[in-house]
C-alpha cells in the first residue's frame, strides 16, 4: 500500500507563525497599496468559476514572455515553481540529479518522491563552489538533470557569473537554473537559454506568495515536451486573473524589491556589528548567519515573537546557522532590537 520510504520521509513542516514577526519564508513583507487592491479585486470579480481556468493560458504566456524577453512558447507555468521542478523530474530520464549541498530542499525531496538518484557536490565552508568540480559530478554520475539556485538558499551566495556560463556550456544533461531570488541579485540567466539550459522563475519572493505562480523558460521544443506532464488547468482561474492584472503593475513590485536589496544591506551592516554574529554575504531576500549556540537564540527570538528559520542541523556546513528573511523596516530593526538583548 503506502511505500516504505514515503513512510519513512518527514512531511514538509510550515511552523505556526500566528501573532509572530515572520521572517522565516522569504516572503516580501509588503502588502498591497489600497488603490491597487481595489482595482485588482474589480478584476477578480469579473472571473467566472463556474467554469474551468484557461488551459493553454497562450495571453498570460504572452505576458511573461514580453515581461521577459522571450517567445510564449519557451514559456511554462506552474503551481509555484515547486511544481515545474517537478514536472522537470517526471519528464527527464530518471538517471541522476546533480545539486550542490547545501541548496533548495524541494530538488531532493521530489527526487525522493520520484524515486530518482541524487547526487550532492559538497560546497566549501565559504559556500563557494568550483564549477570543475559540478561538471566533473554531471559527468561521472552521467547527470540527466543538474538544478542551479541563482542565488543559493539556503546559503545566499550568487554562484560567479563565468563558473555559472562554464557549467551551462559543459554539461550535456539539462542545468535548471532557478532564479526564485533573481529579483534581489545583480543578474539574470535568460541569455543562457538553449536546448539543454532552462532557467526557472516564480513570482513568490516579489510579493505574491499567495497566488502560487512560477514559471520555466526554455528551448519552446523543450517546454512542449515538459507540458506534456503539466496537470490539466493547474493555474486555477483566481491566480491567472490576477497574474495578467499584477503584471500590468509590476514596476510597484520591483520597487519594493528595491527597498527590501537596501534593507538587506542595512541589516547585513547592522548585524555584522553585533558581538557573536557572523553573517554571509548574500544576494537574495535574506541573510544567512551564524552565532554560538543557533537552537538558543532561535527560541529566544520566538519568545520575542520573531519567527526565523533555524538551519542548525540540516547539513554538516549550516552548523550553528540561522536564516533571516529580510522584511520590513520595522520589522528588520524589531530583529536587531531582539538579537542585541539576546546576545549582550
Ligand atoms: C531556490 C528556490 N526555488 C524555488 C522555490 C519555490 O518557490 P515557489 O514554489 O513558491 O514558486 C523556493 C522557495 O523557497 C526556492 O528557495
Amino acid at each position: 500500500m503506502i511505500r516504505g520510504d514515503i513512510k519513512a520521509l518527514a512531511a514538509y513542516h510550515v511552523p505556526d507563525s500566528s501573532g509572530m514577526i515572520k521572517l522565516d519564508a522569504m516572503e516580501n513583507p509588503f502588502s498591497m497599496p489600497d488603490g491597487l487592491r481595489e482595482k485588482w479585486l474589480k478584476e477578480l470579480a469579473k472571473v467566472d468559476i463556474n467554469r474551468y481556468p484557461d488551459a493553454d493560458m497562450f495571453e498570460l504566456r504572452k505576458k511573461i514572455a514580453k515581461h521577459e524577453g522571450v517567445e510564449p512558447q519557451q514559456v511554462l507555468l506552474g503551481n509555484g515553481s515547486d511544481e515545474i521542478i517537478q514536472m522537470i523530474l517526471i519528464a527527464t530520464v530518471p538517471g541522476t540529479c546533480v545539486i550542490p549541498g547545501p541548496t533548495f530542499v524541494m530538488y531532493n525531496l521530489v527526487s525522493q518522491w520520484l524515486k530518482r538518484p541524487v547526487a550532492t557536490v559538497p560546497l566549501a565552508e565559504d559556500f563557494t563552489m568550483k564549477e570543475e568540480h559540478f561538471l566533473q559530478v554531471c559527468a561521472r554520475e552521467k547527470a540527466e538533470v543538474a538544478f542551479l539556485a541563482c542565488p543559493n538558499n539556503p546559503t545566499g551566495n550568487l554562484w560567479k557569473q563565468d563558473r555559472v556560463e562554464k557549467i551551462a556550456r559543459g554539461i550535456s544533461g539539462f542545468l535548471v537554473i532557478d532564479e526564485a531570488y533573481g529579483p534581489f541579485s545583480e543578474r539574470t540567466h535568460n541569455y543562457l537559454i538553449s536546448p539543454n539550459v532552462m532557467v526557472l522563475k516564480t513570482f513568490s519572493k516579489v510579493g505574491w506568495a499567495g497566488l502560487r505562480m512560477g514559471y520555466v523558460l526554455g528551448d519552446a521544443e523543450v517546454i512542449a515536451q515538459l507540458n506534456k506532464v503539466r496537470m490539466p488547468y493547474n493555474i486555477n482561474a483566481l491566480t491567472q486573473a490576477s497574474a495578467a492584472f499584477l503584471l500590468d503593475h509590476f514596476d510597484i513590485f520591483e520597487a519594493q524589491a528595491a527597498e527590501i536589496r537596501d534593507e538587506r544591506e542595512r541589516m547585513a551592516s547592522a548585524l555584522a556589528e553585533i558581538d557573536g554574529i557572523q553573517v554571509f554575504p548574500s544576494q537574495a531576500n535574506f541573510l544567512l548567519v551564524r552565532v554560538a549556540d543557533a537552537n538558543a537564540v532561535f527560541e529566544s527570538l520566538k519568545q520575542a515573537g520573531i519567527l526565523i528559520k533555524n538551519m542548525h542541523g540540516s547539513d554538516r556546513l549550516l552548523g550553528q546557522c540561522l536564516r533571516i528573511t529580510i522584511g520590513s523596516k520595522d520589522e528588520n530593526s524589531a530583529l536587531l532590537a531582539a538579537l542585541r538583548e539576546i546576545l549582550t
